[in-house]
C-alpha cells in the first residue's frame, strides 16, 4: 500500500454519490448517513453547486490572493450578512481555520492586554484539528500522544461545568475556544445556561469567545450556525466541512474589532479561497439560504431524534439519544462498533464518536422516508448484535 497508514478504513471502495446515497466499485448502493463526516450537507453532487463549479472550471481555477477574486468577496459578504461576523479569511480546512483563530487570538491578546495574554482555553473531549497548534488545543490525550512537546499556551477545562468558568484568568487568557456540540468527542451539546454564562464572563473580562463551527455549522444543527440557537454571539468562529459541499474550503470569521489585528503579512494561504473553492462555497450557501435548508434540518432532526428514542425504548443498551438537528448520537453501553458494522452489512453507513457513541449525520437534504429506512436498518442491526 503506497498510502501512509493513518486511517482505519471501512472495507468499501466508493466511486459514485448522488443525494443521500453512494455506490461502491461493485455497484452496491448504500444510504450514506455519514455525509463525508458532516461535509456533504446538500447530499452528494448537488446539482446547483455542480453547475456553478462546472462553469467556473472552464473559466479560472487559481490566481493567488494577490488579485481580487469576485466570488471570494461575494461569499464573504453573504457569510457576514447571515452571521454576527464582519470579516472573513478563507483557507482550506478546519484545522487551518482554527490555526488562524489561534493566531488572531494571540495578536489580539498581546495588543489589547499585553505580552502575557496569549493563553487559549479549550475544553476536555474537544476536537479542533490535527496540526500542531490545533492538536494542542484539542482536549484529548490520545490525539496529542507522541507529538510532544505541544504548542505552549493551551489549557483545558471541564465542558458544561459552571465552576470551570471561575478558573479562567482574564489577565493571561486571550480567548476561549469551544464547539457548541462536541462532535468527535461524543455528540455532547453545550448546556444553554452554561454557554450563556461563559459568553457573558468572556465579554465582561475581555476574553474572546471563539466558536469552532466546523462540524456544527452550515445548517447541520438546525440553524445556519449552531451558536445562533444559544442566544450568544462569538467574537470569532470557524467553518470548513459543509461550507464547500465537499470541495475543500475553510473560513475564519471575526468581528471587525478583532479582525483588524490581522494586517497584510500577518496571515495567508496560497490556495485559501481560490476561485473554485469559493464558487463551491457561494453556491452551497446560496442554495441553503434560498431553500431553507437549516430549517429543514431542524424539522428532520427532531423527527430523527424521535425515531431514535423509539429504539432507546426498545433496546436497554441504548442509554441516551442526544444531539442537535441532524447531528445525532446514540449512546450505547457496549458494542458500538459491532452495530456500525451490522448496519453497513445492511447498506447503511454511520459513524463512531468517542468510544461508545454511534454518530448519525444525514445530508440535510434527506427525507423522512430515508430516515425511516435508516432507523429500520438500525433496528435490524441491534437485533442482529444483541440476539
Ligand atoms: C469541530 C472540529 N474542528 C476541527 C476539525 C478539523 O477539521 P479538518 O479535518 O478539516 O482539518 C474537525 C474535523 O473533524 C472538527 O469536527
Amino acid at each position: 500500500m503506497a498510502l501512509m497508514n493513518t486511517y482505519n478504513r471501512f472495507p468499501l471502495t466508493l466511486v459514485k454519490g448522488k443525494g443521500s446515497y453512494v455506490w461502491t466499485d461493485a455497484g452496491d448502493k448504500y444510504l450514506d448517513y455519514t455525509a463525508g463526516i458532516a461535509t456533504c450537507n446538500l447530499g452528494h453532487v448537488p446539482e446547483y453547486v455542480e453547475e456553478k463549479l462546472s462553469h467556473q472550471l472552464a473559466k479560472l481555477w487559481h490566481c493567488s490572493n494577490l488579485y481580487h477574486i469576485p466570488n471570494q468577496e461575494a461569499l464573504a459578504r453573504l457569510l457576514v450578512e447571515n452571521s454576527c461576523a464582519d470579516q472573513v479569511f478563507f483557507c482550506n480546512s478546519g484545522a487551518e481555520a482554527n490555526e488562524g483563530a489561534i493566531k488572531l487570538a494571540r495578536k489580539y491578546g498581546k495588543a489589547v492586554k499585553g505580552a502575557q495574554a496569549y493563553q487559549v482555553v479549550t475544553f476536555k473531549q474537544s476536537f479542533h484539528g490535527r496540526t500542531l497548534a490545533t492538536l494542542s488545543a484539542t482536549g484529548q490525550k490520545k490525539i496529542q500522544e507522541g507529538f510532544e512537546p505541544l504548542v505552549d499556551g493551551f489549557s483545558y477545562l471541564e465542558f458544561n461545568d459552571f465552576s470551570a468558568i471561575d478558573k479562567l484568568d482574564p489577565a493571561t487568557t486571550a480567548a476561549v475556544l469551544l464547539e457548541v456540540v462536541q462532535g468527535e468527542g461524543g455528540v455532547v451539546p453545550a448546556d444553554r445556561k452554561w454557554l450563556q454564562e461563559l459568553a457573558s464572563y468572556c465579554q465582561i473580562n475581555n476574553i474572546l469567545l471563539m466558536i469552532d463551527e466546523i462540524q456544527t455549522g452550515m445548517g447541520r444543527t438546525g440553524s445556519l450556525f449552531a451558536y445562533q440557537q444559544y442566544g450568544i454571539e462569538p467574537d470569532v468562529f470557524t467553518l470548513a466541512k459543509g461550507l464547500g459541499s465537499g470541495f475543500p474550503i475553510g473560513a475564519l470569521l471575526a468581528k471587525e474589532q478583532v479582525a483588524k489585528y490581522f494586517q497584510p503579512g500577518s496571515h495567508g494561504s496560497t490556495f485559501g479561497g481560490n476561485p473554485l473553492a469559493v464558487t463551491a462555497g457561494l453556491a452551497t450557501l446560496e442554495y441553503m439560504l434560498n431553500n431553507r435548508i437549516p430549517e429543514q434540518a431542524k424539522e428532520l432532526g427532531n423527527y430523527l431524534a424521535e425515531q431514535l428514542k423509539g429504539l432507546q425504548a426498545k433496546y436497554g443498551c441504548v442509554k441516551e439519544v442526544r444531539g442537535l438537528g441532524l447531528l445525532q448520537g446514540l449512546v450505547v453501553e457496549e458494542k458500538a462498533g459491532e452495530i456500525i458494522n451490522a448496519a453497513r452489512d445492511r447498506k447503511l453507513l454511520i459513524l463512531f464518536a468517542g468510544s461508545n457513541v454511534i454518530r448519525i449525520l444525514p445530508p440535510l437534504t434527506t427525507t423522512k422516508e430515508e430516515i425511516q429506512e435508516a432507523v429500520t436498518i438500525l433496528d435490524q442491526s441491534f437485533q442482529a448484535v444483541f440476539n
